[in-house]
């Protein structure tokens, strides 16, 4: 991975002048936990058809396509899911992307389940820079409850040490707050990881997908969160990392560390959206409220050169126009849209 300048990269906009700068790649729609508002066991049983094997891009299709996508101003890879760590020998697709030339960084979204020292050692050196793991409370009882499968709130919490460890930084964790199920998790998860090198997100509650239930009623909004947590340690504002960040970033005052809130209901920032989301299929989705993608697989299965497959993206891209969330409350509910689960965060 090494660095290019930006200014070589002939840059893509959208319709709205948004640039093509992150890739989210959901490697597997599988999942080894249930979450209430994600996959709800009632919808995700034992007869959901999950996808077959022969319907995944391979490592190489990936690979090819990240390349091409870094070659039309990617600068940020991050791999996802359903839970990306059940995909079998997925250091070798992170090997493989770490050396794409002119990408500056790599990083996962996990449950965390499955992150042991040694796996996170070993993401670590095929090229992994950094993971973000979701956790949704810190009280077992609890944890459980969200995970819906009876996974032990210790083994995440190993997860997060074991990528400190390991150098996965910085750590990230997501904290989806559902009004009435969670809430009362997010005194406890900043305590928790105050003073710990880590970063808790608390994220508003989302209408992804079709599965979740989800009403306004049950959003808390970011603004309340950042009361709350403020009233027991002073907060302050702080500058975005990075143009776009999804995250309004905050630190305790105190110096241990900071926060950051995710308020995508309240606070719209489809202005800023540069993601682009390829699903484990080869769906090209442009918005996390996507219908539907644009196949890829079959480009990459067919005869297309790169050169043909990046003028198709791009001019996907120039064509773009979504900004789901700054319509949301004047679309009609009910209207079909794509799994968080299948097409990750
Ligand atoms: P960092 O680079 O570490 O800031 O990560 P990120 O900006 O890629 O954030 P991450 O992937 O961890 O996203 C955190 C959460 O924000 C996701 O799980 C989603 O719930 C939400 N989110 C991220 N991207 C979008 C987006 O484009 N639209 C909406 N509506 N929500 C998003
Ligand atoms: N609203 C907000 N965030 C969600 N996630 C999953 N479902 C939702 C939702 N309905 C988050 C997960 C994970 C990331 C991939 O997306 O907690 O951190
Ligand atoms: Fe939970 Fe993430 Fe799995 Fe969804 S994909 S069920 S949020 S662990
Ligand atoms: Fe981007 Fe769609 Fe999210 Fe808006 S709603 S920020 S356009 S993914």
């Amino acid at each position: 991975m090494s660095a290019t300048s930006k200014e070589s990269t002939p840059v893509v906009k959208d319709r709205r002048r948004r640039s093509l700068e992150d890739l989210r790649i959901s490697v597997t729609d599988r999942c080894n936990f249930r979450c209430v508002y994600c996959m709800p066991k009632e919808v995700f049983g034992s007869q959901f058809q999950f996808l077959p094997r022969s319907e995944l891009l391979t490592f190489d299709e990936i690979t090819r396509l990240a390349r091409i996508f870094v070659s039309l101003g990617v600068r940020k890879i991050r791999l996802t899911g359903g839970e990306p760590l059940v995909r079998r020998n997925l250091d070798t697709l992170v090997q493989d992307l770490a050396k794409i030339e002119g990408l500056e960084d790599l990083a996962m979204t996990t449950n965390g389940s499955l992150l042991t020292p040694n796996r996170a050692q070993s993401l670590k050196a095929a090229g992994l820079k950094r993971v973000t793991i979701s956790l949704d409370a810190v009280d077992d009882a609890l944890f459980q409850k969200m995970n819906d499968v009876d996974f032990s709130v210790e083994k995440v919490l190993s997860a997060v040490d074991a990528a400190l460890d390991a150098g996965l930084r910085p750590v990230k964790i997501n904290t989806v707050i559902k009004k009435g199920l969670n809430d009362s998790a997010i005194l406890p998860m900043a305590a928790y990881f105050r003073g710990r090198d880590v970063t808790v997100r608390f994220i508003e509650f989302m209408d992804v997908g079709n599965t979740n239930g989800w009403r306004l009623e049950d959003v808390i909004p970011g603004d309340d969160v950042l009361r709350r947590i403020d009233h027991e340690w002073p907060l302050e504002a702080i500058a975005p990392t990075r143009p776009g960040e999804v995250a309004t970033r905050y630190r305790y005052r105190d110096g241990q560390g900071e926060v950051g809130i995710i308020a995508s209901v309240t606070r719209p920032f489809c202005q800023q959206c540069t993601r682009a989301r390829l699903s484990p299929e080869g769906q090209l989705v442009t918005c996390l409220f996507g219908a539907q993608g644009d196949d890829l697989r079959s480009l990459v299965r067919g005869t297309a050169s790169d050169e043909e497959i990046r003028e198709h993206l791009s001019h996907l891209w120039a064509n773009r126009d979504d900004h789901y969330s700054e319509l949301r409350r004047s679309l009609t509910p009910g209207l079909p849209k794509i799994e968080m689960s299948h097409i990750g965060g």
